[in-house]
Protein backbone atom coordinates (compact mmCIF):
# COMPACT_ATOMS: atom_id res chain seq x y z
CA UNK A 1 0.00 0.00 0.00
CA UNK A 2 0.98 3.65 -0.33
CA UNK A 3 -0.51 5.78 2.00
CA UNK A 4 0.22 9.13 3.18
CA UNK A 5 0.11 8.78 6.90
CA UNK A 6 0.08 11.31 9.70
CA UNK A 7 2.89 11.17 12.64
CA UNK A 8 3.77 14.33 14.61
CA UNK A 9 2.82 16.52 12.20
CA UNK A 10 3.74 15.59 9.41
CA UNK A 11 2.25 13.82 6.30
CA UNK A 12 4.30 11.66 4.92
CA UNK A 13 4.40 8.13 2.80
CA UNK A 14 3.95 5.26 4.98
CA UNK A 15 6.92 3.67 4.64
CA UNK A 16 8.89 6.78 5.70
CA UNK A 17 6.76 6.84 8.90
CA UNK A 18 9.00 5.40 12.05
CA UNK A 19 8.96 5.99 15.58
CA UNK A 20 11.99 4.97 18.24
CA UNK A 21 12.18 1.54 19.75
CA UNK A 22 12.11 3.87 23.43
CA UNK A 23 8.19 4.75 22.49
CA UNK A 24 5.88 3.65 25.49
CA UNK A 25 3.33 3.16 22.66
CA UNK A 26 5.61 -0.09 21.68
CA UNK A 27 6.78 -0.51 25.08
CA UNK A 28 4.03 -0.74 27.64
CA UNK A 29 0.87 -0.08 24.97
CA UNK A 30 1.05 3.39 27.05
CA UNK A 31 -1.40 4.45 24.77
CA UNK A 32 -5.01 5.20 23.58
CA UNK A 33 -6.14 4.96 19.98
CA UNK A 34 -9.97 5.32 18.24
CA UNK A 35 -11.26 4.77 15.06
CA UNK A 36 -13.99 6.94 13.19
CA UNK A 37 -15.77 5.53 9.90
CA UNK A 38 -16.07 6.99 6.71
CA UNK A 39 -18.41 6.66 4.44
CA UNK A 40 -18.40 8.22 0.67
CA UNK A 41 -15.75 10.33 1.92
CA UNK A 42 -17.90 11.03 4.98
CA UNK A 43 -16.15 11.50 8.63
CA UNK A 44 -19.04 9.64 11.00
CA UNK A 45 -19.72 10.34 14.71
CA UNK A 46 -15.93 11.89 14.48
CA UNK A 47 -17.06 14.17 17.60
CA UNK A 48 -18.22 11.37 19.50
CA UNK A 49 -15.18 9.59 18.86
CA UNK A 50 -12.57 13.04 20.23
CA UNK A 51 -14.56 13.77 23.08
CA UNK A 52 -13.94 9.70 23.85
CA UNK A 53 -10.68 9.84 22.57
CA UNK A 54 -10.02 12.62 25.57
CA UNK A 55 -11.58 10.59 28.23
CA UNK A 56 -9.05 7.70 27.36
CA UNK A 57 -6.02 10.43 27.47
CA UNK A 58 -7.92 11.76 31.09
CA UNK A 59 -7.35 8.58 32.10
CA UNK A 60 -4.12 7.98 31.40
CA UNK A 61 -2.95 11.20 32.95
CA UNK A 62 -1.91 11.65 29.08
CA UNK A 63 -2.05 15.49 27.98
CA UNK A 64 -4.06 15.97 24.63
CA UNK A 65 -1.52 16.80 21.74
CA UNK A 66 -4.20 18.46 19.58
CA UNK A 67 -7.00 21.40 19.80
CA UNK A 68 -10.08 19.64 18.48
CA UNK A 69 -9.97 21.51 15.28
CA UNK A 70 -6.78 20.77 14.67
CA UNK A 71 -7.80 16.69 15.00
CA UNK A 72 -11.05 17.69 12.68
CA UNK A 73 -8.50 18.78 10.24
CA UNK A 74 -5.96 16.12 10.32
CA UNK A 75 -8.73 13.49 9.73
CA UNK A 76 -10.06 15.46 6.95
CA UNK A 77 -7.11 16.06 5.30
CA UNK A 78 -6.06 11.95 5.27
CA UNK A 79 -9.21 11.15 3.87
CA UNK A 80 -8.74 14.00 1.13
CA UNK A 81 -4.87 12.92 0.30
CA UNK A 82 -5.87 9.32 0.13
CA UNK A 83 -8.97 9.70 -1.61
CA UNK A 84 -10.28 7.43 0.78
CA UNK A 85 -14.09 6.45 0.20
CA UNK A 86 -15.06 3.63 2.56
CA UNK A 87 -13.25 2.83 5.49
CA UNK A 88 -11.86 4.05 8.72
CA UNK A 89 -9.06 6.92 10.11
CA UNK A 90 -6.97 4.92 12.89
CA UNK A 91 -5.83 7.47 15.34
CA UNK A 92 -3.10 6.41 18.27
CA UNK A 93 -1.47 9.00 21.05
CA UNK A 94 1.34 7.31 23.09
CA UNK A 95 3.19 9.06 26.03
CA UNK A 96 5.95 9.30 23.49
CA UNK A 97 9.95 8.25 23.91
CA UNK A 98 11.30 8.79 27.18
CA UNK A 99 15.06 8.59 27.46
CA UNK A 100 15.21 4.84 28.26
CA UNK A 101 12.79 2.24 29.57
CA UNK A 102 11.10 2.70 32.96
CA UNK A 103 7.80 2.12 34.00
CA UNK A 104 7.69 5.50 35.94
CA UNK A 105 5.86 7.92 33.70
CA UNK A 106 8.35 10.57 32.20
CA UNK A 107 8.01 14.26 33.16
CA UNK A 108 5.93 15.76 30.55
CA UNK A 109 7.22 19.05 30.31
CA UNK A 110 10.31 17.24 28.63
CA UNK A 111 8.64 13.88 26.72
CA UNK A 112 6.13 14.48 23.81
CA UNK A 113 3.40 12.40 22.98
CA UNK A 114 3.68 10.57 19.35
CA UNK A 115 0.51 10.96 17.16
CA UNK A 116 -0.02 8.91 14.57
CA UNK A 117 -3.27 8.49 12.57
CA UNK A 118 -3.78 6.98 9.34
CA UNK A 119 -6.43 5.59 6.72
CA UNK A 120 -7.87 1.83 6.35
CA UNK A 121 -9.95 1.38 2.97
CA UNK A 122 -12.49 -0.74 3.19
CA UNK A 123 -14.65 -0.82 0.25
CA UNK A 124 -18.49 -1.31 0.80
CA UNK A 125 -18.14 -0.82 4.32
CA UNK A 126 -22.08 -0.39 5.11
CA UNK A 127 -22.74 -3.10 2.95
CA UNK A 128 -20.84 -5.94 4.48
CA UNK A 129 -22.27 -9.53 3.28
CA UNK A 130 -22.51 -10.51 7.43
CA UNK A 131 -25.24 -8.27 7.83
CA UNK A 132 -27.58 -10.40 5.31
CA UNK A 133 -26.05 -13.46 6.90
CA UNK A 134 -25.55 -12.30 10.20
CA UNK A 135 -22.35 -13.38 12.62
CA UNK A 136 -21.59 -16.63 14.57
CA UNK A 137 -20.09 -15.67 18.30
CA UNK A 138 -18.93 -17.87 20.87
CA UNK A 139 -18.14 -17.31 24.44
CA UNK A 140 -14.96 -16.63 25.82
CA UNK A 141 -14.05 -15.76 29.74
CA UNK A 142 -13.46 -11.85 29.64
CA UNK A 143 -9.51 -11.91 30.86
CA UNK A 144 -9.05 -8.46 29.92
CA UNK A 145 -7.70 -6.14 32.63
CA UNK A 146 -10.18 -3.92 35.01
CA UNK A 147 -10.58 -0.47 32.94
CA UNK A 148 -11.74 -1.25 29.55
CA UNK A 149 -13.66 1.71 29.50
CA UNK A 150 -10.29 3.35 29.03
CA UNK A 151 -9.30 2.62 25.25
CA UNK A 152 -6.14 1.51 24.98
CA UNK A 153 -3.90 -0.22 22.57
CA UNK A 154 -3.14 -3.14 25.04
CA UNK A 155 -5.26 -5.36 22.29
CA UNK A 156 -3.73 -8.87 23.16
CA UNK A 157 -6.62 -10.38 24.72
CA UNK A 158 -9.10 -9.64 22.03
CA UNK A 159 -6.96 -10.44 19.23
CA UNK A 160 -6.33 -13.64 21.06
CA UNK A 161 -10.12 -14.09 21.20
CA UNK A 162 -10.90 -13.56 17.95
CA UNK A 163 -8.16 -16.14 17.04
CA UNK A 164 -9.67 -18.78 19.64
CA UNK A 165 -13.33 -17.68 17.39
CA UNK A 166 -11.75 -18.33 14.21
CA UNK A 167 -10.35 -21.42 14.91
CA UNK A 168 -13.81 -22.73 16.24
CA UNK A 169 -15.45 -21.84 12.86
CA UNK A 170 -17.17 -18.94 14.13
CA UNK A 171 -16.31 -14.74 13.35
CA UNK A 172 -15.93 -13.24 16.65
CA UNK A 173 -16.31 -13.98 20.55
CA UNK A 174 -19.05 -12.57 23.14
CA UNK A 175 -16.78 -11.99 26.69
CA UNK A 176 -18.30 -13.44 30.19
CA UNK A 177 -17.52 -12.34 33.53
CA UNK A 178 -18.80 -13.14 36.66
CA UNK A 179 -21.78 -15.15 35.32
CA UNK A 180 -22.47 -12.29 32.32
CA UNK A 181 -21.69 -11.03 29.04
CA UNK A 182 -19.67 -7.76 29.63
CA UNK A 183 -19.10 -6.72 25.51
CA UNK A 184 -17.34 -8.21 22.32
CA UNK A 185 -13.77 -8.32 21.36
CA UNK A 186 -14.08 -5.56 19.45
CA UNK A 187 -18.17 -4.30 20.09
CA UNK A 188 -20.60 -3.69 22.26
CA UNK A 189 -23.36 -6.86 23.12
CA UNK A 190 -27.05 -6.16 22.53
CA UNK A 191 -30.10 -8.65 23.03
CA UNK A 192 -33.76 -8.19 21.63
CA UNK A 193 -36.68 -10.14 24.11
CA UNK A 194 -40.24 -9.75 23.49
CA UNK A 195 -39.58 -6.64 22.04
CA UNK A 196 -37.08 -4.79 24.72
CA UNK A 197 -33.48 -4.11 24.01
CA UNK A 198 -30.99 -4.99 26.48
CA UNK A 199 -27.62 -4.22 26.85
CA UNK A 200 -24.97 -3.81 29.86
CA UNK A 201 -25.34 -0.28 31.02
CA UNK A 202 -21.72 1.57 30.52
CA UNK A 203 -19.06 0.86 33.56
CA UNK A 204 -15.48 0.04 33.82
CA UNK A 205 -15.91 -3.44 32.16
CA UNK A 206 -16.60 -2.38 29.02
CA UNK A 207 -15.88 0.88 26.28
CA UNK A 208 -18.61 3.18 25.71
CA UNK A 209 -18.79 2.66 22.28
CA UNK A 210 -20.04 5.93 20.30
CA UNK A 211 -21.85 3.80 17.76
CA UNK A 212 -24.10 1.99 20.74
CA UNK A 213 -24.83 6.02 21.94
CA UNK A 214 -26.26 6.65 18.45
CA UNK A 215 -28.08 3.25 18.65
CA UNK A 216 -29.79 3.50 22.00
CA UNK A 217 -30.77 6.68 20.68
CA UNK A 218 -32.79 5.43 17.56
CA UNK A 219 -34.20 2.61 19.41
CA UNK A 220 -35.72 5.01 21.88
CA UNK A 221 -36.60 7.06 19.51
CA UNK A 222 -38.52 4.01 17.33
CA UNK A 223 -40.11 3.34 20.60
CA UNK A 224 -38.36 0.30 21.88
CA UNK A 225 -37.55 0.00 25.28
CA UNK A 226 -34.78 -0.24 26.87
CA UNK A 227 -33.31 -2.00 29.80
CA UNK A 228 -29.71 -0.94 30.47
CA UNK A 229 -27.97 -4.07 32.59
CA UNK A 230 -25.64 -7.12 32.44
CA UNK A 231 -27.35 -10.23 31.03
CA UNK A 232 -26.12 -13.82 30.97
CA UNK A 233 -25.01 -15.98 28.92
CA UNK A 234 -28.04 -18.20 28.75
CA UNK A 235 -30.70 -15.32 28.43
CA UNK A 236 -28.29 -14.34 25.08
CA UNK A 237 -28.89 -17.95 23.81
CA UNK A 238 -32.77 -17.83 24.34
CA UNK A 239 -32.97 -14.08 23.02
CA UNK A 240 -35.43 -13.19 19.95
CA UNK A 241 -32.36 -11.10 18.31
CA UNK A 242 -28.74 -10.52 19.31
CA UNK A 243 -26.53 -8.19 17.36
CA UNK A 244 -23.53 -5.88 18.02
CA UNK A 245 -22.08 -2.41 17.06
CA UNK A 246 -18.61 -0.77 16.64
CA UNK A 247 -17.49 1.50 13.98
CA UNK A 248 -16.20 -0.95 12.29
CA UNK A 249 -19.42 -2.94 11.58
CA UNK A 250 -22.34 -0.62 12.60
CA UNK A 251 -24.77 -2.54 13.30
CA UNK A 252 -24.20 -6.87 13.33
CA UNK A 253 -27.31 -9.42 13.41
CA UNK A 254 -25.53 -12.32 15.77
CA UNK A 255 -27.51 -15.13 14.80
CA UNK A 256 -25.51 -18.10 16.46
CA UNK A 257 -23.96 -18.28 19.94
CA UNK A 258 -21.21 -21.50 20.98
CA UNK A 259 -22.84 -23.26 17.77
CA UNK A 260 -26.96 -23.25 19.25
CA UNK A 261 -29.29 -20.09 16.76
CA UNK A 262 -30.53 -17.15 18.50
CA UNK A 263 -34.33 -16.75 17.72
CA UNK A 264 -34.99 -18.30 14.53
CA UNK A 265 -31.34 -18.43 13.23
CA UNK A 266 -31.53 -15.45 10.74
CA UNK A 267 -31.12 -11.42 11.20
CA UNK A 268 -33.95 -10.70 12.87
CA UNK A 269 -36.60 -7.91 12.15
CA UNK A 270 -35.92 -5.07 14.78
CA UNK A 271 -31.92 -5.71 14.09
CA UNK A 272 -32.17 -4.84 10.62
CA UNK A 273 -34.61 -1.76 11.22
CA UNK A 274 -32.14 -0.21 13.83
CA UNK A 275 -29.43 -1.13 11.53
CA UNK A 276 -31.28 0.62 8.43
CA UNK A 277 -32.18 3.08 10.84
CA UNK A 278 -28.52 3.95 11.79
CA UNK A 279 -27.20 3.82 8.03
CA UNK A 280 -30.02 6.35 7.37
CA UNK A 281 -28.72 9.07 10.38
CA UNK A 282 -25.36 8.28 9.04
CA UNK A 283 -26.55 9.46 5.52
CA UNK A 284 -28.24 12.11 6.48
CA UNK A 285 -25.34 13.73 8.96
CA UNK A 286 -23.39 14.03 5.57
CA UNK A 287 -26.04 16.12 4.00
N1 LIG B 1 -13.46 -1.16 18.53
N2 LIG B 1 -15.95 -2.39 22.77
C1 LIG B 1 -14.68 -2.59 22.42
C2 LIG B 1 -13.82 -3.44 23.29
C3 LIG B 1 -14.18 -2.00 21.24
O1 LIG B 1 -12.88 -2.20 20.90
C4 LIG B 1 -15.03 -1.23 20.43
C5 LIG B 1 -14.55 -0.56 19.16
C6 LIG B 1 -16.36 -1.06 20.83
C7 LIG B 1 -17.36 -0.23 20.05
O2 LIG B 1 -17.07 1.15 20.15
P1 LIG B 1 -17.42 2.14 18.96
O3 LIG B 1 -18.86 1.96 18.67
O4 LIG B 1 -17.13 3.49 19.50
O5 LIG B 1 -16.56 1.77 17.78
C8 LIG B 1 -16.79 -1.64 22.02
C9 LIG B 1 -12.87 -0.53 17.36
C10 LIG B 1 -13.80 -0.49 16.19
C11 LIG B 1 -11.52 -1.18 17.06
O6 LIG B 1 -10.84 -1.48 18.02
O7 LIG B 1 -11.16 -1.33 15.89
Amino acid sequence: MNRTVYLNGCYLPESEASISIFDRGFLMADAVYEVTPVLSGNLIELDGHLQRLQLSLDALELPNPLAISDWRQLHRQLVDINHLVDGLIYLQVTRGAAADRDFIFPDSTHTSPTVVAFTQSKPGLANNPLAETGMKIISLDDLRWGRCDIKTTQLLYPALAKRLARKAGADDAWLVRDGTITEGTSNNAYILKDGKLITRYTENAILSGVTRATVLRLAAEAGIPIEERPFTLQEALSADEAFLTSASTFIMPVVEINGQPIGTGKPGPQTRHLRARYLAACRASMS
